[in-house]
């Protein structure tokens, strides 16, 4: 197998692209309140048409909250009827570049830094003390019942619903890095003892629960994408052989894909993305100063301090899931950074390479690489992007110039 593998088409569900190149979703920050719902923005449709133009087959919103109160951001977007026709102003904007795009379903869950609840504890998979939430007066967390399960999947179909109806190609429900439904599967945060708690079958109970009506409402039409950790990097959390379960569960409902992260925010944060600590850079524009306190506490330790970046940095663990799960569709993330690595992952068996950093850096690398070019992504793993989608102006890599702020002030469509 060879780079130009990667250049097939490749189907999900009823989603057919052109080649095997997906825009990993980094959160934008690119939105505006109008009424009492954060907006997309102009540069928020510019940047995704940038991106799909520039050669991948499918870019991905990042973290798009299911309902107001599952957002970890006072700036971030959820996926309602109230914000249709602007996320809809966003896929055309990509569709006239000849592009695809997904939408990243997520629920904080606990992980909250806004204000907007409709309990004043946040729910979670069990009860426990929450400071990353603290700021806004979430210091304790509450244990989500039956009923909350059914409203928040109710709230992951209708976001779904959205999405088909605002002309998106495809979804990603997030099931990583910490959020609600990486919460239940995770025993670092999921301490119950009933039949979500427990046994790797009980935690993924509710996230499967989640995906399998979510494709019963959306996955005729809509290519319906999981994004999972293969482990939170941490012992005591998931472990590779979680992953593997989740996998074949996720194939039995139907799920068209699965993006394999890893890294669990509140403890792991570095595990996800490797290289620099990103502390400075969110210390730039934090203004809570618990949340300051919290970030400077954090960047003297090791799971929040510069960790060594290694390219394909999770193709050790996705290959055990390779190796286990022969029917889905697989992608590979983490580090892909030059032809070589894209040429190994299709040689490995992977459908499919995600790649967030280096489209920052270069959103026409896809289309630089099919050209032949051999040279790697410039990308030097500052992690400095990650404060910047708190800026104002959206989230940009630092070795390019400052992003138009201007565009950012103004709706999309
Ligand atoms: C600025 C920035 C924002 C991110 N936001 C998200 C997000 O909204 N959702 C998500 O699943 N991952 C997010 N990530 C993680 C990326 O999707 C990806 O998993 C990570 O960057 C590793 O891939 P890479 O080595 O290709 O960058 C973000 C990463 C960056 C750098
Ligand atoms: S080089 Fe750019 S894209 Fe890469 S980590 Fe730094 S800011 Fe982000």
């Amino acid at each position: 197998m060879s780079l130009a593998a990667a250049f097939t088409p490749l189907d999900l569900g009823p989603l057919q692209l052109p080649n095997r190149f997906i825009k990993a979703g980094t959160y934008e920050g690119m939105t505006l309140l109008a009424g009492a719902h954060q907006q997309a923005t102009a540069a928020l449709a510019a940047h995704h048409a940038g991106i799909a133009a520039g050669g991948v087959a499918l870019t991905t919103l990042g973290y798009v909250a299911v309902a107001s109160d599952g957002r970890t951001f006072d700036e971030e977007m959820a996926a309602t009827v109230e914000t249709q026709a602007s996320l809809a102003a966003v896929a055309a904007a990509v569709h006239a570049t000849g592009g695809k795009v997904s939408l990243q379903l997520g629920h904080c869950g606990t992980m909250t830094r806004t204000p907007v609840r409709r309990h004043k504890k946040p729910g979670g998979p069990s009860k426990t003390l929450n400071l990353y939430g603290a700021a806004v007066g979430a210091l304790f967390t509450r244990e989500m019942t039956a009923t909350d399960m059914r409203e928040i999947a109710d709230e992951f179909v209708a976001a779904a619903q959205v999405a088909a109806a605002a002309g998106y190609d495809a979804i990603e429900i997030h099931m990583g890095h910490g959020y609600l439904l990486s919460q239940f599967l995770s025993p670092l945060a999921n301490r119950r003892t009933d039949e979500f708690g427990g046994s790797v079958a009980n935690r993924i109970r509710f996230p499967v629960d989640v995906a399998r009506r979510v494709v019963e409402a959306v996955g005729d039409r809509l290519a319906v994408l999981v994004k999972a950790n293969l482990r939170d990097g941490k012992a005591g959390g998931t472990e590779v052989p979680d992953c593997i379960a989740l996998a074949h569960a996720l194939e039995a409902v139907g799920a068209h894909a699965l993006v394999m992260t890893g890294g669990f925010s509140p403890h792991t944060p570095m595990f996800l993305f490797r290289g620099q600590s990103m502390a400075a850079s969110m210390l730039q524009y934090e203004r809570s100063r618990w949340n300051r306190f919290l970030i400077k506490l954090g960047a003297k330790t090791p799971a929040f301090g510069d960790t060594p970046f290694e390219e394909l940095y999770f193709r050790q663990e996705a290959l055990q899931v390779r190796a286990a799960v022969k029917g889905m569709k697989l992608a590979l993330l983490g580090g892909v950074r030059s032809p070589d690595n894209v040429a190994t992952a299709m040689a490995d068996g992977f459908d499919a390479v995600v790649l967030g950093r280096p489209l920052l850096a270069e959103p026409d690398l896809v289309r630089q690489w099919q050209a032949g070019a051999t040279a790697g992504s410039r990308c030097i793993n500052c992690n400095r992007c990650v404060g910047e989608f708190s800026s104002g102006a959206g989230v940009r890599c630092v070795l390019n110039g400052p992003n138009d702020r201007a565009l950012n002030l103004r709706a999309a469509g």
